[in-house]
């Protein structure tokens, strides 16, 4: 076999792999092309759970919708309950309307709400809810007032 036939081998075998690189890739761009048409699906569109889906993806946009919607409620008994609830570590208890009112008249809702952004003493910032944002924070803290009334 002579030395020019290899190389041309060796050529054509790496253009292959080449190839086979970019048609991957054009496969890669194209379910995720097709998850995003998913995902922008008009609302009516999309198949409730119970029901038979077409599209696999469909029961996602639902999951997401449904994490979209903030509950104080939810997720005060998700975040804030563990030290709230019974008072861990001086934490105002949730049905100790004196102490919250004793605070609110000391500082004020506004500071009670960065406080609680920001971390005071023994609370850890936003509870250590990574996916609260100032406005749920903000809810939250309303909450947690309403409740001890
Ligand atoms: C690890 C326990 C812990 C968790 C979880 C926790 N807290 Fe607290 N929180 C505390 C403690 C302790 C204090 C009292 C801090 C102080 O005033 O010394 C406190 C105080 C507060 C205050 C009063 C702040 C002020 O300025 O008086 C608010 C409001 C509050 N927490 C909201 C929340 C919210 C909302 C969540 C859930 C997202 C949460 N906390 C989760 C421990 C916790």
């Amino acid at each position: 076999m002579s030395v020019f036939s290899s190389s041309i081998r060796r050529i054509a075998r790496f253009s292959m792999l080449a190839l086979g690189v970019v048609f991957a890739g054009s496969i890669a761009a194209q379910s995720s092309d097709q998850l995003v048409a998913e995902r922008m699906k008009p609302i009516g569109e999309v198949c409730l759970a119970g029901q038979a889906c077409a599209g696999g993806a469909a029961p996602m946009v639902l999951a997401q919708a449904a994490t979209a919607e903030f509950s104080a409620a939810a997720q005060y008994t998700q975040s804030c309950a563990m030290c709230h609830t019974p008072g861990v570590a001086g934490a105002p208890r949730l049905d100790n309307a004196a102490e919250w009112a004793a605070r609110v008249a000391a500082k004020g809702r506004d500071t009670i709400v960065q406080n609680a952004i920001t971390g005071i003493n023994a609370m850890p910032p936003r509870g250590m809810c990574m996916t609260c944002t100032d406005e749920n924070m903000a809810a939250l803290v309303d909450y947690m007032l309403s409740q001890g009334q």
